[in-house]
């Protein structure tokens, strides 16, 4: 049997529908570098979505290869209680400091956990637990942005908005409160980038009605990835900031897409130039090597959890692998590569290159839309080809992503959007290609 057919035979792919497992085979990678993944029939792809928007460094960055075996050589993962090493403080350290950068000494602490949707939940039960030790029991909902995605365990499904992932488990997820309305805009060129006044009064209104419900307010901050890479004022950051600190509610960023430097800076909060009393990292921050995340914590939120045992104040989440060593050394190599401002340039550099090449593209193609982004993430709308709404019931967007794919750029799509989230060592070139193979899916695909 190939490795297609012994595929289909054994495994059950993540996010996939597995009928359509055998008109539409995966792509079988037999090695990675850079941009590139290496396929069995000889044949090359970039990776234009940086592998689910992780792989800022691309595929097996020296560094982080030199980090994983240089760590392995010492130990490879001890566990994260009674026990603690310098690399994890010292990774701890390094970050706080970058978080704080708008606001010296505001993040205290890190707690490390294994991946995106349980640093979401750490950051949510942190909310909870916090507001019931400081008097609040009655501060049990959550409220979240419409278009929203925080991860697919429970709680973090619970405040994600998008039916298609949350439906068939609704008996099993709370109801958070959920703002409509929000002051979407194309980037950071758009007049009304720092501006929300016009949509504020209406978004206050539904936060003021369950003011006293509410343990905390959760946002993907400037960008809300799965949900369609959606851009938002960052006005509407500190209009929240100001909201929660007047009512007592606690203001959690899920920065696990739009962080580590994928907006162009180390937190995307920093575009509003406030910081929330939670954050969660993930994907970037170990350069995708290995599954990681953070939560970071001010210490208001560290000191409600100290008090005797017996006092049931202790914060008791424990995941095995939390704060895994290799995955503490390849946050370092990150770090060491991304150097002062290193990477962030790049990012403004090559989203700007992207947008551009995509607006000139966009001047004759009446089939493309909507076009949006910020640092390296850059999305656009797929239309008819005389311009008029598409029936999504035609699945344009895989039909798009896939004819990428096929002319050598790994594509996926979100509904009928197609975007780019590429490794931020991309080359020039590579960049450019990229944007060619998304219009030479879309151009294949739009009816
Ligand atoms: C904003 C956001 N939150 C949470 C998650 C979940 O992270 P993970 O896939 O590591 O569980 C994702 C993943 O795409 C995400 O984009």
């Amino acid at each position: 049997m190939d490795l297609r057919a012994r595929d289909l035979a054994s495994l059950w792919h993540p996010a996939a529908q597995m009928a359509d497992w055998r008109e539409h085979p995966p792509l079988e990678v037999v090695g990675a570098e850079g941009s590139w993944l290496h396929l069995a029939d000889g044949r090359r792809v970039l990776d234009g979505i940086g592998s689910w928007w992780c792989k800022i460094l691309g595929h097996r960055h020296p560094a982080v290869v030199a980090a994983i075996a240089d760590q392995c050589a010492r130990f490879d993962h001890h566990l994260l209680a009674g026990c603690t090493n310098e690399p994890v403080v010292r990774l701890a350290e390094r970050w706080l400091a970058l978080a704080n950068r708008p606001a010296p000494g505001w993040f205290a602490k890190v707690f490390f956990a294994d991946n995106g949707s349980t640093g979401v939940e750490v950051a949510l039960k942190m909310a909870l637990q916090w507001q019931a030790q400081a008097g609040d029991p009655g501060r049990t909902r959550f409220a979240a942005l419409e278009h929203a995605y925080h991860g697919e365990t429970a709680g973090a499904l619970s405040v994600t908005d998008l039916g298609r992932y949350r439906s068939p488990f609704a008996s099993m997820l709370t109801e958070p409160v959920r703002l409509l309305g929000l002051p979407v805009r194309s980037g950071s060129a758009d007049p009304r980038w720092q501006d929300a006044a016009a949509e504020w009064p209406a978004i206050q209104a539904q936060l003021d009605a369950e003011s006293r419900s509410l343990a905390a307010v959760i946002i993907e901050p400037v960008m809300q990835g799965a949900g369609g890479i959606r851009l938002y004022s960052p006005d509407l950051i500190r209009r929240l900031r100001g909201w929660c600190d007047a009512h007592g509610v606690l203001l959690i960023a899920d920065e696990i897409a739009a962080g580590c430097w994928r907006l162009g800076e180390p937190l995307a909060c920093h575009h509003a130039g406030v910081l929330p009393d939670l954050a969660v990292l993930a994907k970037g921050i170990t350069a995708g090597a290995l599954p990681f995340s953070m939560v970071l914590a001010t210490d208001r939120i560290y000191g409600g959890f100290l008090g005797t045992w017996a006092s049931g104040r202790a914060f008791l989440h424990s995941n095995t692998f939390a704060g895994h060593a290799l995955g503490v050394a390849c946050a370092h190599a990150v770090l060491d590569v991304a150097g002062e401002g290193a990477l962030a340039g790049r990012v403004v550099q090559g989203g700007g290159r992207i947008r551009a090449r995509l607006a000139r593209a966009l001047e004759d193609r009446p089939w493309l839309s909507g076009l949006r982004g910020i640092g390296l993430a850059v999305a656009v709308d797929l239309r008819c080809r005389d311009g008029a709404a598409l029936d999504p019931a035609l699945a344009t967007g895989w039909r798009a992503a896939r004819s990428a794919t096929a002319a050598g750029v790994m594509l996926r799509p979100l509904g009928d959007s197609l975007y780019l989230m590429p490794p931020f060592t991309a080359t020039d070139d590579e960049l450019d290609a990229m944007v060619d193979g998304l219009l030479a899916g879309a151009d294949a695909a739009v009816p």
